[in-house]
């Protein structure tokens, strides 16, 4: 008997973000989609997003869709939060190429039993974030019965920028005076609406005493679902430049974690 065995064609995958916070989903993406080829670019010279204003946020999204598209990628994942709040609507409108963005998980708290009562969620965000009508319209869609309180850190994405490059433990006590107005509220949950916070998700598990909660795992799975692919018998190839880079180089999938 003869078994077909659908064979997805090798797809081109661009992905963008301030930094490093989009190495959170692009963890994810590297088993969901193995064996294809991913472009990404971090715009460090120009992060941390989460102070600037909504129109550089724009132009600098513009200028990394357009750096992607040189490499002919098939679709472009705003692995940012705050970048998805402020520009994918522009980018589709632009654009052909589809766009995938990530934006906190809000929607994460209609799957709560709300009797039980001692479910005290968080959402922590950056401040470009939590001041943007984006972010406003998703709490008035899923957070109807007010139960959110949403936080904005303004330091915690540079930190975690400053982690990678010198090691977690060198920001350890930043990173908790960062989340210390957070320590005594008995919070039992944090969304983790900027993809930076993932990668230290365990230190904001450990020191506020919650569960993290964050799309990146649906997210990646989107990704798939829109290139309507999978897994693929094929080198998972790995591209990463700075934005301030003219060539990609390939990348070690091991510099997806921090030390
Ligand atoms: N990683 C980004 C986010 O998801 C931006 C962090 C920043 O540069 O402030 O919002």
């Amino acid at each position: 008997m003869l078994t077909y065995v659908m064979a997805f064609e090798q797809k081109r995958i661009g992905i963008f973000d301030s930094g490093i916070g989009g190495f959170s989903i692009w963890k994810e993406l590297i088993s969901e989609l193995a064996g294809h080829q991913f472009f990404y670019i971090s715009d460090v010279p120009n992060s941390p997003y989460g102070n600037k204003t909504s129109s550089f946020i724009r132009e600098r999204s513009e200028v990394l869709a357009n750096e992607l598209l040189k490499e002919n990628v098939d679709i472009i994942l705003l692995a940012c939060n705050t970048a998805t709040a402020e520009a994918i609507d522009g980018l589709r409108n632009k654009f052909e190429v589809p766009f995938v963005g990530i934006e906190p998980f809000v929607r994460s708290i209609e799957n709560i039993d709300l009797t039980e009562s001692n479910f005290r969620p968080v959402v922590l965000t950056t401040r470009a974030m939590h001041e943007s009508q984006r972010f406003k319209d998703l709490l008035l869609k899923y957070d109807k019965n007010n139960i959110l309180t949403a936080h904005a850190c303004d330091h915690l994405a540079s930190l975690i920028e400053e982690g990678y490059k010198s090691g977690i433990k060198s920001v350890e006590t930043k990173i908790e005076e960062e989340l210390s107005p957070l320590k005594n509220s008995n919070f039992t949950h944090a969304i983790l609406g900027c993809t930076h916070y993932p990668l230290i998700s365990d230190k904001i598990k450990s020191y506020l005493n919650v569960e993290c909660v964050s799309p990146c795992l649906p997210v990646s799975k989107r990704v798939a679902y829109i290139l309507k692919s999978g897994p693929i018998d094929s080198r998972t190839e790995l591209y990463f430049k700075t934005s301030n880079q003219e060539n990609f180089e390939t990348f070690d999938p091991a510099l997806l974690s921090l030390k």
